[in-house]
C-alpha cells in the first residue's frame, strides 16, 4: 500500500511542467526572464541574418536541447509571434513528451508522404504555437532530412510562420543536424553548466566551421539560479557569435 502511494506521487511530479523544466505560469521569475533575454537576442540575430528559421543543438546527448528549444518557442509565442516548432530529431525524439502531445504522425510521415502537414500539425499548443512532432522513427533519417521534399516543406513553413524553430539531435553524435544548415540562419548552441566541456565546445566549433555554417548564439542552461554572480542568476544566458 505504501509503495503504491509513493509511485503515484512520483508520477504526478514527473508530469508537471516544472519537473520537465518547461516554462509555465509556475516557473521561477528568473528562468522566465532568462528566456525573455534569450528570445530578444535570438530575434535580433535572426533579423540581422534576414532569416526566421533557427535550429537548436548541443554537442552531446541529454544536455537540454529539446527543453531549451521548447522554452524558446514558448517565449516567442507568448509575444504573439506565430511560431512553428519542429522535432527534427528523428532518432530520439522528445518534443511530444515535453509538450504532452500525441506523436501518431509527424515530420517523418510528412516527408514520407504518408500524410500532409495540415493533418499532422498540432495547432495552438499554446496561443500562437504550432508543433510538428517527429512522427514514426524512420530507418533513414538523414535521407529524409536531406531530401528535396524536406526543402520544399521547410521553405513553405518559413513563409507561413513568423518563426520556425527546430529541435535537433546532438551535433557530436549524428550528421543530421548539419543537414539543416541551408535552411537556418545558424544554430543556437546549448551549453549545460557542469556538463558541457571546453573540449565539447571546441569540437562543435570545429564541426560548424568545416560545415561552413555558424553558431548565432550560445544558450547556457542548468545554471545555479541562486548565484548572484553576473547573468548566472537568470539561470540562462545568451551570447552572440563565438
Ligand atoms: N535547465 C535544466 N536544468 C536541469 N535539468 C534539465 C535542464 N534542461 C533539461 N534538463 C533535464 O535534462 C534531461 C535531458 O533534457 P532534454 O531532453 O531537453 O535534452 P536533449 O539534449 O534534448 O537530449 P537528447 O540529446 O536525448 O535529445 C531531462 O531529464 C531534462 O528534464
Ligand atoms: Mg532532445
Amino acid at each position: 500500500m505504501k509503495l503504491i502511494k509513493k509511485n503515484t506521487k512520483n508520477k504526478v511530479k514527473a508530469n508537471t511542467d516544472k519537473a520537465r523544466n518547461v516554462i509555465s505560469n509556475d516557473s521561477k521569475f528568473a528562468i522566465v526572464e532568462g528566456y525573455k533575454i534569450a528570445r530578444t537576442n535570438l530575434m535580433f540575430s535572426l533579423t540581422a541574418n534576414q532569416s526566421n528559421c533557427v535550429a537548436v543543438t548541443s554537442w552531446s546527448k541529454g544536455e537540454g536541447k529539446s527543453t531549451a528549444t521548447v522554452n524558446l518557442a514558448i517565449s516567442l509565442a507568448k509575444m504573439g509571434k506565430r511560431v512553428l516548432l519542429i522535432d527534427t530529431d528523428l532518432r530520439r525524439p522528445n518534443l511530444h513528451n515535453l509538450l504532452k502531445l500525441k506523436n501518431e504522425t509527424g515530420l517523418s510521415d510528412v516527408l514520407g508522404q504518408f500524410t500532409d502537414f495540415y493533418q499532422s500539425v498540432h495547432r495552438d499548443v499554446i496561443s500562437f504555437l504550432d508543433v510538428l512532432t517527429s512522427g514514426a522513427i524512420p530507418p533513414n533519417p538523414s535521407e529524409l532530412l536531406g531530401s528535396s521534399i524536406f526543402e520544399e516543406f521547410i521553405n513553405k513553413a518559413k513563409q507561413e510562420y513568423e518563426y520556425v524553430i527546430m529541435d535537433t539531435p546532438p551535433l557530436g553524435v549524428v550528421a543530421d543536424t548539419l543537414l539543416l544548415k541551408n535552411y537556418v540562419a545558424g544554430y543556437v548552441f546549448v551549453v549545460r553548466e557542469r556538463v558541457t566541456t571546453h573540449g565539447d565546445i571546441e569540437s562543435a566549433l570545429q564541426s560548424i566551421k568545416i560545415a561552413d555554417t555558424k553558431i548565432i548564439g550560445f544558450l547556457k542552461v542548468g545554471c545555479d539560479i541562486k548565484s548572484k554572480k553576473g547573468y548566472n542568476k537568470y539561470g540562462y544566458k545568451y551570447g552572440y557569435g563565438y
